[in-house]
């Protein structure tokens, strides 16, 4: 019987689901004219064999830094093919998520030497010898290279990076290479946090990439599901509430294109042959308890111990409640799991407060009268099933 579980499987409303995937490249870019349109005056002079300007992208999460770097490199590296005057072209993107100096510079040793070159020593060595070695690689090859740091915040030291490598042609380092550095950020206060003199140079060209509105999106959605779904697996309807959904929380194309997949989910569980509103719901439903249950798991135990217990006196109505009603429910539910709760009232009144900052509480002021002073009580802001169901989890994990 086990052999033909998957047997009555022969419907999908997929045409190509990674279509829709983190991986996949569009090989259009829609909606982006004028930020397309300053990349590439800010890249003009690699035409002409000049040096490169160094610029600055930042905008919130999902709005296409990536994605139209990425073209923008491919359709630069195709003219630079073309034309006489511009020196070779080397691209070489780095993600710069929690990494020193010495780290980066290694990978970009490492890629410019490619798979078959010997691997730059992981340690060792000092950071100016990596710079040095990294210098000697680009006279080797010559021509322009754009080196391409994502989430540049992240990296340990950007100061150090930032002022080395945009000046290595002015201090003597290079002579057959040029250098520009691109920089992508997603942290607006990123750039108060630089030393003036590397604002100065990085921030040469800087370019905002602003959230997407309802329209861009569903125009993005559109060119998307036109190749990923089956021809007519989508109501317009639906694309147009994936948009306006993901519009209206983020303005992050990203979520608007996992919630079209979501959506396709749902639809085919469900054995529909199109994509509907009802469908799009129910995968924005979903969508959101895996981020509560994410940011759930990220707080400490008695943070959750605390959020479980309000989930419990909402049960049974009594919200919103004082700490101190909500440390005695704390205390019982934490020696429910076996845990030590924590035994000063103060504790709590500050994981509250952490909670409440979070967003995972509502927090409302009860003057008591003279005698009294001020009291909050506090209520949860999401679903209290939502808690109790990963706290359960949580717990009975191996
Ligand atoms: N203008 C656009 N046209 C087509 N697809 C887009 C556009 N903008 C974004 N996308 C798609 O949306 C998704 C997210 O975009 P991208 O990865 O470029 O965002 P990002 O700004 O780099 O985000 P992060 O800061 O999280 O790295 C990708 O799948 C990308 O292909
Ligand atoms: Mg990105």
């Amino acid at each position: 019987m086990s052999e033909d579980l998957f047997a009555e499987m022969t419907e999908t409303l997929f045409e190509d689901k990674s279509i829709l995937s983190e991986e996949y490249r569009p090989d259009v870019i829609v909606e982006r004219d004028d930020e397309i349109d300053a990349y590439r005056s800010a890249l003009k002079d690699v035409l002409f064999g000049r040096n490169p300007a160094n610029v600055f992208i930042y905008g919130k999460t999902g709005v296409g830094k990536t994605a139209v770097t990425e073209h923008m490199m491919s359709a630069l590296q195709t003219e630079v093919e073309r034309r006489d005057a511009a020196e070779e072209l080397h691209v070489h993107f780095r993600n710069c998520n929690d990494d020193s100096v010495y780290r980066t510079v290694r990978s970009l040793i490492n890629s410019i030497r490619g798979d078959e070159g010997e691997t730059f020593p992981e340690t060792g060595l000092s950071t100016s010898h990596a710079l040095e070695t990294l210098y000697e690689e680009m006279e080797e090859l010559g021509g322009t290279f754009l080196f391409i740091l994502d989430e540049i915040d992240h990296l340990s030291d950007p100061d150090t990076l930032l002022y080395e490598l945009p000046r290595a042609r002015a201090n003597g380092h290079l002579d057959a290479a040029r250098v520009g550095v691109i920089g992508i950020s997603n942290n607006y206060t990123f750039r108060s946090s630089l030393s003036p003199k590397v604002k100065d140079t990085l921030m040469e060209k800087e370019l905002a990439f602003s959230p997407y509105d309802a329209d861009e999106l569903q125009s993005i959605l559109t060119a998307r599901a036109e190749k990923a779904l089956v021809d007519g697996a989508s109501e317009d309807s639906a694309i147009r509430l994936a948009a306006a959904k993901a519009a209206k929380d983020t303005g992050s194309a990203r979520q608007a294109i996992d919630l079209l997949r979501e959506g396709g989910d749902v639809a085919e569980e469900q054995g529909a042959t199109a994509i509907t509103d009802d469908h799009i719901e129910v995968a924005a439903a979903r969508v959101q308890r895996g981020r509560v249950q994410d940011k759930l798991r990220d707080q400490t135990m008695h943070g959750q111990l605390i959020l479980e217990s309000l989930a419990r006196i909402e049960a049974s109505g009594d919200v919103p409640a004082r700490s101190k009603e909500i440390q005695a429910v704390y205390e019982r539910v934490a020696r429910n799991w076996g845990h030590d709760p924590l035994t000063t009232l103060k504790s709590i009144q500050n994981h509250l407060a952490d909670l409440t900052m979070l967003g995972f509480l509502e927090r409302t002021e009860q003057n008591e009268g003279r005698a009294g002073g001020v009291h909050y009580r506090y209520e949860l802001a999401l679903d209290p099933e939502i808690i109790l169901e990963t706290r359960e989890s949580i717990e009975n994990q191996p």
